[in-house]
């Protein structure tokens, strides 16, 4: 069964490419490299022995995807491609709708068009914006703090449009938590354009020695330590996740549009982390306290257990498989796929 992915040869969506073939998928991934490389799916080929079919185009381009959908008889898709980085989104807020929003009807669009009927959506935990307790449920209320949220928000209520309107629809809306790990092989990993916004790529930097050190942002936070807490979920966890959500459309055993967290259910401090990868990669991780970092919460982590209820999957991978495996991707690639790629 062919499965488009779009955002395929991304961080999550490289990830997933393994998993969808592991499983007997085939993944075909359509992809516009604003933010990758295809060095990570010959790495895919590498671990799996399997090849993938990659075309370069950008959803926010109807032709090229109509040609896709023409040219291959696509079961469903899973829609990864998009911008991510909040900071940047504040700063260019009309890119970001347009390449996730605009890119994403249009996607829909295409699709309607082509008759295809089943997606999957990147959605995020920052739609839960501050939420009042944790852990948190799918029922929690929704807001946002920058147009990156909103642009999530947004799509999410597209598809829910959707639904209302095609009940026959299949429409997955899957909530992540922060990913961080890398495949075991340490063949494909994280590989940020710049320097890491994010707290995982940032600390193995610092381990590797790219990055002088840490800036914790706050140290002030009502938490364990003060430090902020996140559920942080290893990517080939999440990887399978949509596995399971692309099964349970096979198995019709859900709703046609249904929302679920994918987290571990467990926070950890930033401290907690910066200790956890010392242990792992046995190097020094220099830090210093600083202020918060505006838009930041103090703590944010998944009640998952409607994911295992309703499409049986959980995460089975903890802290320190998600700093080995971090660690083995950035130290066997301490420049990420650059050394070797010509995009
Ligand atoms: P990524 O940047 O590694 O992957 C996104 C991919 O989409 C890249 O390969 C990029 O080149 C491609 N892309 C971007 N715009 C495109 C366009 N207009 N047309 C075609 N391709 C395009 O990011 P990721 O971490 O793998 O994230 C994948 C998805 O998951 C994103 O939608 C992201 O918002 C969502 N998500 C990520 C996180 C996270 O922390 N990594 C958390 C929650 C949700
Ligand atoms: C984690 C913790 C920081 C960097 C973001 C998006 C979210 C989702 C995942 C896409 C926080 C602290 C970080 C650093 C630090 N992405 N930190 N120093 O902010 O939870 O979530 O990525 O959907 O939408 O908002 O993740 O990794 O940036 O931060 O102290 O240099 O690490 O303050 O407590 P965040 P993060």
């Amino acid at each position: 069964m062919k499965i488009l992915v779009t955002g395929g040869a991304g961080y999550i969506g490289s990830h997933t490419c393994i998993a969808l073939l592991n499983a007997g998928f085939t993944p075909i991934v359509f992809d516009n490299l604003s933010n990758s490389s295809t060095i990570a799916l010959d790495r895919v080929t590498e671990i799996t022995g399997k090849k993938i079919t990659f075309i370069k185009g950008d959803v926010r381009d109807a032709e090229a995807l109509d040609k896709v959908f023409n040219q291959h008889d696509i079961y469903a898709v899973i829609h990864f491609a998009g911008l991510k980085a909040v900071g940047e989104s504040v700063e260019k807020p009309i890119l970001y709708y347009d390449n996730n929003v605009s890119g994403s009807i249009n996607l829909f669009s295409a699709m309607e068009r082509n008759k295809i009927t089943r997606v999957i959506f990147s959605s995020s935990a920052t739609v839960y914006g501050d939420p009042a307790t944790v852990p948190i449920t799918e029922d929690f209320p929704t807001s946002t703090t920058n147009p990156y949220g909103g642009s999530k928000l947004i799509i999410e209520e597209v598809l829910r449009n959707i639904y209302t309107a095609h009940p026959e629809w299949n429409i997955a809306l899957l909530r992540y938590f922060n990913p961080v790990g890398a495949h075991e092989s340490g063949l494909i990993g994280e590989d940020p354009s710049d320097i890491p916004n994010n707290l995982m790529p940032y600390i193995a930097g610092v381990a590797v020695g790219k990055l002088k050190q840490l800036s914790v942002f706050g140290g002030d936070y009502d938490t364990i330590d003060g430090t902020g807490v996140r559920d942080y979920i290893h990517v080939v966890d999440l990887a399978k996740g949509h596995v399971k959500a692309l099964q349970a459309f096979e198995n019709k055993s859900v709703d046609n549009l249904y929302t679920v967290n994918l987290g571990t259910g467990k926070g950890y401090s930033v401290l907690e982390m910066v200790e956890a990868f010392k242990k792992a990669s046995g190097k020094d991780i220099a830090y210093t306290i600083t202020a918060r970092r505006a838009g930041d919460i103090a703590c944010c982590y998944a009640d998952p257990s409607y994911a295992k209820h309703l499409i049986g999957w959980e995460a089975n991978k903890g802290l320190q498989a998600m700093c080995d495996d971090t660690w083995k991707w950035q130290s066997n690639n301490p420049n990420g796929y650059k050394e070797v790629s010509n995009n």
